[in-house]
């Protein structure tokens, strides 16, 4: 859909952030894209550029930019009722609770609502410390939780804990990143170490009662890191072995994502507690937090958040579920996921920087890699701004950036993954004849 431009003059826009915003607000490429507005998967910049958006506002836009459908129950709602706080019951957040009840696993019922994920994961910690009497809380490595103080502390990754020492009762566990397993296991000799060193640490690093482990089913900002599904199970039971709990945190992986409604549901886990947030409600802000009555019905002592179950984003929520269902997006994410991961599996046997594809769904990860999985962080900065002079955007991340990440809308089509793939193919191209020597990769 063409728009006249809102911004009136794109070139100073680098000079205004500069002036306006703190420096940790960091934008990708050498020149940040200044972004106008967007139409399904596609996204346009000031000057009218048009890219296809493989990163959907890092995995929050899940039914497409500008969806009539949502648009049109947010300005519905904006027209009736912005706020009344939770002092007041709303028949939008009603709803939104019950819908959520009814389609996440096992016994969750009750929910919590907030604003953010990092709120979510603060909201599911509590619960889990109110409901079991422990305080100690496990956080895998490689995780990311949010911006809180503990968010921070339980992010398994110094490069987002923006210098802090961390607040106490929380005991960083071994993940399954199984493409650079610690114990220098491969897959077909995998004894499951790590989540054995779980019990390990639980033995030797608390006072042997937890109240949970906060696990992400994949890690998003630790690069789409996709443990065995034994992994989770086993992490499940060690925990519980010990009174902990367990909270799925499908921030990133919720609604769809992966293939299955739920990221945790590929490994079989009914989780006691789940946050949510991101792709809930198409980029309207919200989070929430899911638990069982008997872990919930704790969770009773005075707390407010002043924007939690807003109406409007309640409403963008429920609408945004209702297209999920009606387009059956989570089918489309499975079915369009393996087209995609099998382009990506294609590029891989050509271009041996690839080290590692992972991922489910539409949630797909290239880790760039020299000889010995040496981490290749410029590589991957070299494909985003190729990638971006192809009209592509995906993400990044993972502990040594060196991680591409791809998540388009679920909304979207094989002609538009093959697009993706064939962009992919043509930044690759590029760079293997600028840097002759990465023939040499092995
Ligand atoms: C898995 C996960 N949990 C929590 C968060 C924090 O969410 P927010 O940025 O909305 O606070 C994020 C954000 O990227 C995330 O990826």
């Amino acid at each position: 859909m063409a728009q006249p431009s809102q911004t009136a003059n794109p070139a100073d826009a680098l000079d205004r952030k500069r002036a306006y915003l703190t420096p940790n607000v960091t934008t990708y490429y050498q020149e940040p894209i200044v972004m106008d507005h967007g139409d399904g998967c596609y996204l346009y910049d000031a000057q009218g550029k048009r890219y296809l958006d493989f990163f959907g506002g890092i995995l929050t836009v899940s039914v497409g930019h500008a969806h009539p459908q949502v648009n049109q129950a947010v300005a519905d709602q904006l027209q009736r009722l912005t706020h009344v706080s939770t002092l007041y019951l709303t028949e939008p957040m009603l709803a939104l609770a019950e819908r959520l009840a009814k389609i996440t696993p096992g016994r969750l019922q009750k929910s919590f609502f907030t604003s953010s994920g990092t709120e979510a994961n603060e909201t599911a910690i509590a619960m889990a410390r109110t409901a079991t009497g422990s305080y100690e809380v496990l956080a895998l490595r490689h995780s990311y939780s949010g911006r809180s103080a503990l968010a921070m502390t339980l992010t398994g990754q110094s490069a987002w804990r923006m210098g802090m020492h961390g607040v106490p009762g929380v005991v960083q566990v071994m993940n399954a990143y199984c493409y650079r397993c610690p114990f220098g296991r491969t897959p077909d000799t995998c004894g499951l170490e790590c989540a054995k060193d779980v019990e390990e640490t639980i033995r030797t690093a608390t006072s042997g009662r937890v109240a949970g482990v906060i696990a992400e089913p994949i890690q998003g900002v630790g690069g789409f890191i996709t443990p065995p599904d034994a992994y989770l199970q086993e992490l499940a039971r060690i925990v519980r072995k010990y009174g902990g709990l367990f909270i799925s945190d499908e921030v990133q992986t919720g609604f769809g994502r992966t293939g299955k409604r739920f990221g945790i549901e590929h490994a079989g886990v009914e989780p006691d507690v789940m946050t949510f947030a991101k792709g809930l409600a198409n980029g309207v802000p919200i989070g929430a937090t899911i638990a069982t009555p008997e872990v919930a019905d704790h969770y009773d002592a005075p707390t407010i958040a002043t924007f939690g179950g807003n109406p409007v984003s309640a409403r963008a929520a429920l609408a945004t579920l209702d297209v999920m269902e009606q387009q059956q997006l989570t089918e489309n994410a499975r079915v369009q996921g393996v087209f995609l991961r099998e382009g990506l599996e294609e590029l891989q046997k050509r271009y041996r920087i690839l080290g590692d594809v992972r991922g489910r769904g539409l949630m797909q990860g290239l880790e760039f890699v020299r000889s010995d999985k040496q981490p290749a962080p410029d590589l991957v900065g070299e494909f985003l701004e190729r990638t971006k002079a192809e009209g592509l955007l995906i993400g990044k991340g993972g502990l040594y950036g060196n991680t591409v990440r791809i998540a388009p809308p679920l909304t979207v089509t094989r002609s538009q993954v093959q697009d993706a793939l064939d962009a992919m193919e043509r930044a690759l191209r590029a760079m293997y004849q600028a840097q002759p020597e990465l023939n040499h990769v092995s």
